[in-house]
């Protein structure tokens, strides 16, 4: 019998927006099971080199990719350079995103497209890049970070909870094209995460948001990393299609 323990080692990871927030956390879990990890950024280096710095001593090998995932050649070139060094990528975490808030009646061309581009777009983009080669070595996990907000949508994230949404129906159309070939594809959908985003939200509005949640509290970046180590793990490989909702029980389904 196999011993099950989720271990990533000697495998390569790349993270996309892993300088910060969750992509930090999951970058961190992912080093800590044994995986070198790539650590891709749009602008922040000063936070992508700490994240790497923390991570050197347990993962030598690995290294920081700055690309825009918004930008399809760009991407196509970061990732075929990074296949001649590491001559595979089994494992695949679109965690980059942004969200901008915007009433819809007031929202403009740029807001619905700076959004859409990044979230939905720009995980497309990964995705399409990487899949050929796990095609190749029939083997292959892809991880998209979702939102609970795709569910639920939210008064002023109307293109945010879009995209997440349609980041829902994309991760399923994958796993299809691809779980013949050994390749799964899931979404890890995160309810309310500490980040530096809900660090600065006031002590009332926290507390309006904790009665709303039955856990009573935000969850972490390293709970939502340990779903990602799970999903991007041997032993979870017939798993695919699926939606891992973390949210401390605000939805159920
Ligand atoms: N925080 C929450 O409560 C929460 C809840 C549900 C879902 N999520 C989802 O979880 C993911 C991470 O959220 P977060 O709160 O950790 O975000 P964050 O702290 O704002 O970090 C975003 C990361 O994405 C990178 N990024 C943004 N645009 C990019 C682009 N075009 N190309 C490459 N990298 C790009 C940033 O790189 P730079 O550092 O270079 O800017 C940064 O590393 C997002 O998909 C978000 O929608 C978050």
């Amino acid at each position: 019998m196999s011993e099950v323990n989720f271990s990533l080692k000697g495998q390569v990871a790349l993270v996309t927006g892993g300088s910060r927030g969750i992509g930090a956390g999951i970058v961190k879990t992912l080093a800590k099971a044994g995986a070198t990890v790539l650590i891709n950024y749009k602008s922040n280096e000063e936070a992508a080199q700490k994240v790497l710095n923390e991570i050197k001593s347990i993962s030598p090998k690995s290294e920081l990719v700055k690309f825009d995932i918004c930008n399809g050649d760009e991407v196509d070139s970061a990732v075929d350079a990074l296949i001649k060094k590491f001559e595979s990528i089994p494992i695949l975490v679109c965690n980059a995103g942004i969200s901008r808030d915007a009433l819809v009646v007031r929202a403009s061309d740029e807001h619905f497209r700076e959004i859409l581009e990044t979230n939905l777009l720009g995980t497309m983009h990964m995705v399409r890049a990487l899949t050929r080669p796990m095609m190749k070595n029939r083997y292959g996990r892809i991880v998209c970070i979702g939102s609970i907000i795709g569910e639920t949508g939210n008064k002023g994230q109307a293109a945010y909870a879009a995209s997440k949404a349609g980041l829902s129906g994309f991760a399923k159309s994958v796993a299809l094209e691809l779980a013949s070939r050994g390749i799964t594809c899931n979404l890890v959908s995160p309810g309310f995460i500490e980040t530096e985003m809900t660090q600065s939200l006031d002590e009332t509005v926290q507390k309006t948001y904790f009665e709303r949640i039955p856990a009573a509290r935000f969850g972490s970046a390293d709970e939502v990393a340990a779903c990602v180590q799970f999903l991007a793990s041997k032993e979870a490989g017939y798993i695919t299609g699926a939606t891992l909702d973390i949210n401390g029980g605000l939805l159920m389904r």
